[in-house]
């Protein structure tokens, strides 16, 4: 692509070492890394710094940190409950929040509403790289917004979105999406690693000056990271994951990193003809309606944030021809294997010529430990095809020596579950509370065979 003259030279710089070389090559000259070369923009040459820095010297003001008044961020909650929960309580001014999720899973509906609820009051800009107006128009009638304040501006140009964000000095920008922007600085395509991790330094920069808050739709890559390994990460402020099966209705939005406020607090919605509705209260879900108690199935109590949640995992054994095969939705795979080596040495059940699937019901993710000792009994379930008692759950950490290990917030989850009409729980013996909690038996366990063995005094 051809620049316009003097605009900045570029260079290519490696990931892994930071080497940099005028022309783009397959593999670093420096550390012999392939595919690490970046396109970015050459840094002026530092001409007499030495000198400068020598004029300059005690300019710069160091703190005591005990000095620096420590005030809690003024936040603007957004007006949709469950997205402030995640974001922890609202956003930042001059704060930059990431958006990350599969395309179609409602980050745009879900933006736009922010911005609608926003506008009566606050000063808001949409940037909108992928939809035209008329789209997003019609999107806000169908949804019935009251969108009379909201700016709307169609652009992927950096630089014009800059110097609009400039002018229009709004309180809160959404920028949808950010693979969509280049840079005329940089020669590369939109989308790429340098285009997407220079918008985002440019426009992060912006926001910290101005004080804008600036909202970053990213898609993610098959492999569930943001594109741009990871750059953007890095960058910005708050990052924030939706997830969800794009076949249920279901959809939880995730803060992963926040320098605002606590991670891995979730939001969950719904999806309806209206657009994304709240769900306030959550925790039973992702439990599959089954008329009778079927093999194979576990409920698990699981901990978001600070709200416990049911999840109900599946499992599903079979006699394996050739290579037996181990597959997981929503879990860790490497755990399931682990989980398997444990199950055989400990409670003597051999899985190794079976086929296991595992999956947590929902599209829900589910990355806690505590979730080990619900998968290996819906293992057991499905491999004895027996199902397990009704009105049970369970959770609980289990250790490669075949030990049953607390998760944290117990009290939490048995009450959560108790409310839910559940009557039994075989739980971590840590875990057992110290008074009984009404309408709920406690099973408490020490070790993986004990487990094991409890279910069948269960049945
Ligand atoms: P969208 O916000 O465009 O997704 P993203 O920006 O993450 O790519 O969401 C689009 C999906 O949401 C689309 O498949 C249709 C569905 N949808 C509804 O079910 N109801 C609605 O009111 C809207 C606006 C979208
Ligand atoms: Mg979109």
């Amino acid at each position: 692509m051809a620049r316009p003259g003097g605009s900045p030279k570029t260079v290519f710089s490696c990931c892994e070492c930071g080497a940099s070389t005028a022309k783009w090559q397959g593999q670093c000259p420096d550390c012999g890394v392939w595919n690490t070369l970046v396109e970015s923009i050459a840094e002026a040459p530092a001409v007499g710094s030495q000198r400068r820095f020598a004029a300059l010297g005690g300019t710069a003001v160091v703190h005591t940190l005990s000095d620096i008044e420590a005030r809690e961020e003024d936040r603007l909650p957004t007006g949709i409950g469950e997205f402030d929960r995640a974001l922890g309580g609202g956003l930042v001014s001059g704060g930059v929040v990431l958006i990350g999720g599969d395309p179609g899973i409602g980050k745009s509906t879900l933006l736009l509403q922010a911005l609608a609820a926003l506008s009566p009051v606050h000063h808001v800009l949409y940037v909108s790289g992928e939809e035209s107006g008329q789209q997003i128009a019609m999107r806000a009638r169908r949804l019935a917004l009251e969108t009379g304040k909201l700016k709307l501006l169609a652009e992927i140009n950096l630089e014009k979105i800059l110097a609009a964000l400039l002018t229009l000095r709004p309180q809160v920008a959404v920028i949808d999406s950010i693979q969509t922007l280049w840079s005329d600085q940089l020669s590369s395509a939109p989308g790429s690693v340098a285009q997407v991790r220079e918008c985002a330094a440019q426009l992060t920069r912006l926001a910290k000056q101005s004080g804008v808050t600036v909202i970053l739709v990213g898609h993610v890559t098959k492999e569930g990271a943001l594109a741009g390994p990871r750059v953007l990460e890095h960058i910005v402020d708050t990052v924030l994951y939706f997830e969800g099966d794009t076949h249920s209705s279901f959809r939880l939005i995730r803060a992963v990193k926040n320098r605002y406020g606590a991670v891995n607090e979730i939001g969950v919605f719904a999806m309806t003809d209206r657009g994304l509705k709240g769900v306030s209260n959550p925790s039973a879900i992702f439990l599959s309606q089954h008329g009778t108690d079927v093999p194979g199935s576990c409920v698990l109590v699981t901990q978001e944030g600070t709200r416990p949640l049911l999840v109900e995992i599946q499992a599903l054994v079979d006699q394996a021809h050739g290579n037996p095969r181990r597959l997981t939705v929503g879990l860790d795979a490497q755990r399931l294997a682990m989980l398997l080596a444990v199950l055989h040495r400990h409670a003597g059940i051999v899985c190794f010529d079976q086929d296991v699937f595992v999956n947590a019901v929902g599209g829900v993710k589910i990355a806690e430990p505590a979730a080990d000792l619900a998968v290996l009994l819906a293992i057991v379930s499905s491999l004895k095809n027996r199902a397990l008692p009704g009105k049970l759950i369970v959770f609980g950490e289990v250790g490669l020596a075949g030990e049953v290990r607390p998760a944290p917030r117990g009290q939490e989850r048995l009450r959560e579950a108790a409310k839910l009409g559940f009557t039994r729980a075989l739980i971590p013996e840590a875990n057992q509370p110290r008074q009984a909690i009404a309408g709920i038996e406690v099973i408490a366990v020490r070790r993986v065979e004990e487990a094991v063995g409890r279910l069948r005094e269960l049945e």
